[in-house]
């Protein structure tokens, strides 16, 4: 049977192809795209890279060796700048230190790490050796590390004695310690001092960096890997409990990191000083403040700590003490700016932005016209970025310079890019219309799949628009009418708070593997800070009897911190007599949410039993 012709839209490959060609290839691709075995893809066959090449050794051996990379700052106040030329060396150092733990191409290693420079000289290290990385956010749990690191089969961890948070030093190695007692697979820990925090040592399997890392050779001569080696593996989470690990590959996403972080940003490498504030624990960093910024020769801003500590003024010092020139951070601290007071950012000189961008969730007008006014001075352009960790790298984006910015609307696909927003049946809706959005050509960086399960990347992304091929990425959209698409949250089980995703699922397992739980329903609420705050709705069971709700309330928001992390501490918890079910068992979370937010409770029509809201209503009264 002869082929049938491939109808599906094709990409603007000449686009990408030429955006490629921006980077260094040891060998050229023989194709752009292979889709043949779609949803699995492969971008610039054949071709051949090293990632942390184009990151570093390129801009050196172009003459750019003084150029700073990061001017870095501490949360204590300490600060270090290296150039270009300086995180060469560092890169070198720790990759021939990995080179001698006997890690080879394809093995993976897990990073638990502060923002320090440390983080990305371990990253680079990795990616110069073919070693897949997994960095873990720094205020996951040790549970939360383990199951990533037992996930991913990683033979070293690199983590920290400590870390700086808010004006304190506190553990990381004696926690990450909790997580290998149980993970025989890690075989050395590589711990950076920090903080001068005593910590727990295990002979044999524990190395301090200063003494492994500092006694290595500057020179390492950097091997050319396949365009769709493993770069790194980075866990999100899913609706179910637990998180997938999300693969990404080398030449697409490097392309398209370093692509999208030029025009979105129109960045000068000459004459810039940009700062992205996430942390390098989630895809903003990996992309924004290591490998796209890098591989575009940025000088950029880090910072350790905490935006208050020692004041609310610390980021617009920081903007001020180095002349930052595009500022790209979230809305929920846009948020918190705002709660502190207009007043803290007048105090200094922020006449060096251009440009500002957002990320994370959809930024409210307000916040919006805040940032610009009291940050940009009302004038620099506000760049709301759409994306996840999926895509890898931004999707929709207002580009500056274009047509007017629109408060609250990320606006346009960017170029290279094609996003829709369907109803339920894949029909593009019209303008004014709302639906679901879905990208309906590949991308360079998109993810290439859920670390050790095809079923569950087919599942998730895949199956809802199968017969159109189209990726659905979870999220609620609206065409304006112009045409502009305006996000509208998950329309899914995940929550998202202060732009991390933490889904409903994860909340509820940890709070029923807590003996007092018999059930758990788990929402997300709207907050004016946070974006959605997590609410939890708890039965009981008899063995917490007599013990006060008080009291079973704070167990219950410091166990969930243990499981998962502060980040997904319910900000409520409600003890409740039953939970509100469909017949077929199904919770009805949007009732709940109705609770959660203070509302008259909606239709209860499909309820099983339609007193349960009453009940629920009544005890709630009676206890406040
Ligand atoms: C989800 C992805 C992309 C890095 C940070 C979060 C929401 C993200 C926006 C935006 C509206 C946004 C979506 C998306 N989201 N940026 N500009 N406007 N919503 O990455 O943890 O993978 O979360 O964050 O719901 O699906 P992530």
């Amino acid at each position: 049977m002869s082929p049938r012709p491939d109808r599906r839209p094709a990409p603007d490959l000449e686009f990408w192809a030429r955006q490629a060609g921006q980077l260094h290839w040891e060998t050229e691709w023989s194709e752009v795209l292979d889709r043949s075995d779609a949803p699995f893809v492969r971008w610039f066959t054949g071709g051949r890279l090293n990632a942390a090449y184009n990151c570093v050794d390129r801009h050196v051996e172009a003459g750019h060796g003084n150029q700073v990379a990061f001017h870095w700052e501490g949360e204590p106040g300490d600060t270090r700048t290296i150039t270009y030329a300086e995180l060469r060396r560092e890169v070198c150092r720790t990759a021939n230190a990995l080179l001698s733990l006997g890690l080879r191409a394809g093995d993976r290693v897990a990073i638990q790490l502060p923002m320090i420079p440390e983080a990305v000289f371990a990253m680079l290290a990795c990616a110069r050796l073919g070693l897949p990385h997994s960095v873990v956010f720094g205020g996951f749990s040790p549970a939360a590390l383990r199951s990533r690191i037992e996930d991913a089969g990683a033979r070293l961890l690199i983590t920290s004695d400590g870390q700086y948070r808010r004006g304190r030093a506190e553990p990381m190695k004696a926690l990450t310690d909790e997580a290998t007692a149980h993970t025989p697979g890690v075989e050395h820990v590589l711990v950076v001092r920090r903080t001068g925090t005593a910590v727990p040592w295990t002979e044999g399997r524990d190395l301090w960096w200063h003494e492994l890392v500092d006694r290595q050779s500057m020179e390492h001569t950097p091997e050319a890997f396949d365009a769709e080696h493993p770069l790194f593996i980075l866990y999100t989470s899913g609706t179910t409990g637990r998180p997938k690990g999300i693969l990404h590959t080398t030449g697409g996403y490097l392309t398209q990191a370093a692509c999208t972080h030029r025009t979105v940003f129109s960045l000068d490498p000459g004459s810039d000083v940009y700062w992205c504030t996430a942390d390098i624990g989630w895809i903003t960093g990996h992309t924004y403040i290591v490998y796209g910024p890098l591989a575009n020769r940025t000088t950029s801003v880090m910072y350790e700590g905490t935006p208050n500590t020692p004041h609310e003024g610390r980021h617009f010092e920081i903007i001020e003490r180095y002349g930052v020139s595009v500022y790209y951070t979230a809305p929920t601290l846009i948020r918190t700016f705002m709660k502190w007071g207009e007043d803290i950012p007048a105090r200094y000189d922020l006449s060096s932005i251009r440009v500002l961008g957002s990320v994370g969730e959809p930024i409210n007008p307000e916040a919006w016209r805040w940032y610009r006014t009291h940050l940009g001075a009302g004038r620099a352009p506000v760049v709301d970025t759409w994306w996840q960790t999926e895509t890898g790298a931004v999707m929709i984006a207002p580009l500056p310079g274009g047509p007017p910015a629109k408060p609250g609307s990320a606006q346009t696909p960017l170029p290279g890019i094609s996003a829709k927003v369907v109803d339920d049946r894949g029909r593009e809706v019209g303008k004014g219309e709302s639906g679901y959005l879905v990208l309906d050509q590949p991308w360079p960086s998109m993810l290439r799949g859920v670390w050790g399960d095809d079923d569950r990347y087919r599942e998730t992304y895949w199956s809802r628009f199968a017969e159109h091929g189209y990726y659905f990425a979870g999220d609620g959209a609206r065409y304006d009418d112009d045409g502009d698409i305006w996000l509208l949250g998950r329309v899914d089980d995940v929550m998202n708070v202060s732009g991390h995703r933490i889904s409903t699922a994860e909340v509820e397992s940890a709070l029923v593997s807590h003996p007092t739980v018999a059930e758990a329903a788990v929402v997300g609420a709207s907050d004016p800070t946070t974006g959605q705050a997590v609410v939890a709705f708890v039965i009981l069971r008899g063995a917490a009897a007599g013990t006060p709700a008080d009291e079973v309330v704070s167990a219950l928001r410091e166990h969930v911190a243990r499981e998962i992390g502060p980040i997904a501490k319910p900000r409520r918890i409600l003890v409740v007599p039953e939970l509100p079910k469909t017949r077929s068992g199904k919770i009805m979370r949007r009732l709940l949410r109705d609770v959660a937010e203070n509302r008259e409770t909606g239709d209860v029509s499909t309820l099983a039993d339609a007193s349960v809201m009453e009940l629920i209503n009544a005890g709630l009264a009676a206890a406040s």
